[in-house]
């Protein structure tokens, strides 16, 4: 995305915004043009996150052409991500149109994760191992039955239990947890295993990857017309897709009044291993608030434990600090004591793309030919299926499927509106 813009070359619009081909057959994108520059698709995708893949994977197999900027695909937010499918264990007040589509996108999941599976040749690490919350104090029990009579009012399946019996269930659990909500419903994938089969699925559709940073967006006759890379090529296509995650509000040349209101909140994430020894650790995500702050840890089939997350808003930083990992181990610890045995194989920052409401923009926007897919905060592996379904909808009629209709960019331009004083 934008570091120094440059003026964007003078460029003809592609003749045509994307027409719907046979699916199964897509035509090549970004074939050279006469002069050595990359010739134009029907859809071009900014950004190679898990979002931008499945866009882009989704597209192809619509029998659009196809085209995909980033420096690195596959890479991003993914590559720190703890990969929880909680749609129900993190459920906030407020977000309740957030839960039907996260919900849709949790039942999606199984048949996702074998499609992908079997067009990638590859494991995802997908794991229905359900999820544990609990509560350490008489706050922290106190907003778990808070959660859980929302749970109960929105009609989803979670069981309480007492201390003791959240310790039958995971025996590595503190003495001290004084009770606990079961949700057989929230499971886990591996991030890095779903962008790494995302990135091969998309090969294998035709997806063209313009390894390059997105400088700046083009607009010819008010219409998105592709972008301009950091190394001066012109990538031209009938429609844009701007999936860059945090950064997706900083790509140069979107006009302001389309330019998504996205701002990074930083998770630092730990990673252990579980010695076969001590196997199996935990059996299933564990997490709790702990002082107000939320920690999580999620056992991988392959002994891999993830501890996450903080969520600090400190604009485009990532670096991982003392203090980020002291209270994620500390609380970690208070959960879970035997955690101080293992062996801490990595410490990493990432940047969650944050919106005003918490909810993504997915869709068509006020610019033609420009839609968004971004702004996807804490559920952006939870919400990766929903997400390609639609923005293939989007990109083949124009319009969204009806569960993703409240989550269209236009809902700020509405709120900006009623805002202007009198
Ligand atoms: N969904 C977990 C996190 O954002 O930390």
């Amino acid at each position: 995305m934008s570091r120094t813009p440059e003026p964007p070359p003078a460029q003809e619009p592609p003749r045509a915004p994307a027409a719907r081909r046979t699916a199964g057959a897509p035509r090549a994108a970004g074939t050279p043009g006469a002069a050595g520059t990359p010739g134009p698709s029907d859809v071009l995708v900014v950004g190679g996150g898990i979002i931008g893949l499945v866009t882009a994977w989704r597209a192809a197999q619509r029998g659009f052409a196809t085209a995909l900027v980033d420096p690195s695909p596959g890479g991003g937010a993914a590559q720190v991500a703890a990969g929880m499918l909680a749609a129900v264990t993190e459920l906030h007040y407020g977000e309740q149109t957030l839960l039907g589509l996260n919900l849709a996108s949790a039942r999606r999941y199984p048949e996702f994760a074998a499609e992908l599976t079997e067009a990638s040749g590859r494991d995802l690490g997908y794991r229905r191992c359900g999820t544990l919350a609990v509560a350490l104090d008489a706050d922290d029990r106190a907003h778990l039955r808070d959660l859980h009579a929302l749970q109960q009012r929105s009609g989803l399946e979670s069981e309480w239990l007492t201390g003791r019996e959240c310790r039958r269930l995971e025996p590595m659990l503190a003495p001290g947890v004084r009770g606990g909500l079961r949700v057989d419903g929230d499971h886990q994938i591996d991030p890095r295993r779903l962008a790494g089969a995302l990135v091969a699925a998309c090969e294998r559709a035709g997806v063209v990857f313009h390894r390059a940073w997105a400088e700046r967006l083009t607009v010819v006759r008010d219409r998105a017309a592709g972008v301009v890379t950091g190394d001066g090529v012109a990538l031209s296509a009938g429609q844009v897709v701007l999936a860059g995650g945090s950064l997706s509000g900083r790509l140069a040349g979107v006009p302001d009044a389309v330019l998504p209101p996205v701002r990074p909140v930083k998770g630092q994430v730990l990673r252990l291993a579980v010695p076969e020894r001590y196997a199996p650790f935990l059996s299933r995500t564990v997490r709790a608030l702990v002082r107000g702050s939320h920690v999580y840890l999620v056992p991988r089939e392959n002994g891999e434990l993830v501890v996450g997350a903080t969520s600090e808003e400190l604009g485009f930083d990532t670096t991982v600090t003392a203090g980020g990992v002291y209270e994620l181990l500390r609380d970690a610890h208070e959960l879970v004591p035997g955690i101080t045995e293992l062996p801490l194989t990595e410490t990493r920052a990432g940047l969650r793309p944050g919106t005003p409401d918490n909810a993504p923009l997915l869709g068509p926007t006020d610019l033609p030919g420009l839609l968004l897919a971004t702004g996807h905060h804490r559920n952006g592996v939870l919400l990766t299926p929903v997400t390609g379904d639609a923005l293939a909808h989007a990109l083949a009629t124009g319009g969204l499927p009806a569960e993703a209709e409240p989550f269209t960019p236009g809902r700020f331009r509405a709120a900006a509106l009623t805002e202007q004083p009198a």
